[in-house]
């Protein structure tokens, strides 16, 4: 599908690889609203209060079934929604097409090249939106540099992951971002369970997929400690792999340590590592140096939100040739006769080769960006920083989720209460 062809639809409102998807699109959309209660007793409210009404959304998020609930919590709220992909490898294309028939203006395709997915960005911010919703902060980036004539209809902006929110956070020191951002990565009812058992579950089923391989006694190399790392080290341990971390954090480090894994520099791991997996949202954690070194065999997978962690330019240049061996397979043969296998292309591999987190966690994610696009919705402009989810947000995604699991919990008596505020009460 190339750039022209998309210009020829470009007056139309949706652009996906194929309508004749969308009967299995809706039913996937289905299963998955059946396991987010959250997003869905939000959406019942919405769908009374109809506190978007007249406003449209421009969100550039992973297009899977789970956004497709959000994306109905929306238009359940009165909201128009313009969506393109948030990478070129995770659409799924049945669920594009069933937004497609529903007046969704998604313009998303998996399998797209770098152009055409900047292409799909701007055919959402065509549609003039007053709030945007971001995962990995190209919308945000897109409008800010090109399309700044955009700038004066918005009112704010969400960003759904880490390294987005990193993004943001520097466009703010340097005075460059235009317009208040919540960054609904860093609320505890999100980045505790998404990033940590989400991204934990999902690339292991993404390196599953791809590969088939048994883990019970691999040596599984987890670059980066931080909140996704940790849930992919977590369970591929339960999976029987024996798990190395590598960190330049000396904090996560003895974390790790302390937590049963093995921790060293990546040169050293390079050399006894089966699989690895980046995680850490910086550029080149694997490179040639290590590829260099590294068994015959290994397996090179990311889950970090760019595909710049592991480098594949490095990988290209040492190989003497490449074939593809199975989807999201590529079998990379080095001069020396060793062969290494990289996953997904490099893309985060839950979403390239799987389905990305279970609706369960994004049920929390989605609730949470759900509530923050309402709360930019009801109130005045703010001023242009990035701003922490409001915690009255957090907590009630977090009591809803309870709920919905029937989990009950105590609370402060009146004699705790006045005892957690005062200070005089020592030993008695
Ligand atoms: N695959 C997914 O579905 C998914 C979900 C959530 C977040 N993400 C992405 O995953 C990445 C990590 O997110 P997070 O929430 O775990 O971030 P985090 O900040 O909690 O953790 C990143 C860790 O990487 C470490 N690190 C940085 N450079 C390193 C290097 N060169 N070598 C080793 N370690 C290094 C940091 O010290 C930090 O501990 C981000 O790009 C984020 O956007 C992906």
């Amino acid at each position: 599908m190339s750039i022209t062809e998309g210009r020829k639809i470009e007056m139309e409102n949706f652009k996906v690889k194929d309508i004749a998807l969308a009967s299995r699109g809706h039913l996937q959309i289905e299963w998955a609203s059946q396991h987010m209660p959250v997003l869905n007793q939000i959406k019942k409210r919405f769908n009374k209060e109809e506190p978007f009404k007249d406003l449209t959304l421009g969100a550039c998020l992973h297009v899977t079934k789970e956004t497709a609930v959000l994306v109905n919590a929306f238009l359940a709220g009165g909201a128009k929604v313009a969506l393109c992909g948030s990478n070129p490898l995770s659409t799924q294309d049945d669920v594009a097409a069933a937004l497609a028939e529903r007046d969704v203006n998604v313009f998303a395709w998996r399998g797209q090249t770098t152009e055409e997915y900047y292409w799909c960005v701007e055919r959402a911010i065509d549609q003039k939106p007053s709030i945007t919703l971001d995962d990995g902060a190209d919308l945000v980036g897109t409008i800010h540099n090109k399309r700044t004539e955009a700038l004066s209809n918005i009112k704010g902006g969400t960003e759904e992951t880490t390294t987005g929110v990193l993004r943001l956070r520097a466009m703010e020191k340097t005075g460059a971002l235009k317009y208040a951002i919540i960054a609904v990565n860093d609320a505890y009812s999100k980045y505790l369970f998404d990033n940590r058992y989400g991204t934990g579950q999902s690339t292991i089923d993404g390196i599953l997929r791809a590969t088939n391989i048994l883990l019970a006694g691999k040596n599984f190399v987890v670059c980066g400690y931080g909140w996704c790392g940790r849930g992919i080290a977590m369970r591929a341990h339960g999976m029987g792999a024996s798990v190395i971390i590598t960190e330049v954090d000396p904090l996560k480090a003895l974390e790790a340590a302390m937590n049963g894994f093995r921790v060293m520099p990546i040169s050293e791991a390079a050399t006894i590592g089966d699989i690895f997996v980046t995680t850490t949202g910086d550029i080149s954690v694997v490179r040639r140096e290590h590829m260099q070194k590294m068994k015959d065999g290994a397996i090179l997978a990311n889950s970090g939100h760019f595909n710049v962690e592991i480098n594949i330019k490095d990988l290209e240049e040492l190989a003497t040739s490449k074939r593809n061996i199975r989807p999201n397979l590529d079998e990379y043969a080095l001069k020396d006769g060793r062969r290494l296998y990289l996953l997904g292309e490099g893309r985060l591999i839950n979403l390239a080769a799987a389905e990305g987190h279970p609706s369960e966690v994004m049920d929390m994610s989605f609730a949470n960006q759900a509530l923050c696009v309402e709360y930019l919705a009801k109130n005045e402009r703010m001023p242009p920083k990035v701003y922490l989810v409001p915690k009255e947000i957090d907590e009630t995604v977090a009591k809803l989720k309870l709920d919905a699991m029937k989990i009950k919990i105590d609370e402060l008596t009146e004699e705790q209460k006045k005892y957690l505020a005062t200070w005089e009460m020592g030993t008695l």
